[in-house]
């Protein structure tokens, strides 16, 4: 696991952009406290997902709308590729990311 953040530097409902070993990632902490980790680049056309909106269990891509599951990366619009998820803990505060 890496050591990214304080989970305090992501705001509720919000996410942040890292980058790790030259991969762009978006991490996401929910209103209930569920931290989670998508690629940072949207699988239609490449939009920063650490500038979506969290609409329930999915993420909205801020350039088009679509929306990605953000369990399993799928996405609401046929033919588009599934986000790329990682596996993220928070222990004592602390986040980290399995890539
Ligand atoms: S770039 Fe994300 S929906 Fe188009």
């Amino acid at each position: 696991m890496i050591r990214l953040c304080v989970l305090d530097e992501i705001p509720l409902g919000m996410a942040r952009p890292f980058v790790v070993g030259g991969t762009k990632i978006a991490i996401y902490r929910t209103r209930e406290e569920q931290v989670f980790a998508v690629a940072d680049r949207c699988p239609h056309k490449g939009g920063p997902l650490s500038d979506g909106m969290l609409a329930g269990d999915q993420i909205v891509c801020p350039l088009h709308a679509f929306r990605f599951d953000r369990n399993s990366g799928s996405c609401d619009q046929p033919h588009v590729c599934p986000v790329t998820a990682y596996p993220v803990s928070v222990q004592n505060g602390i986040v980290s990311v399995d890539m």
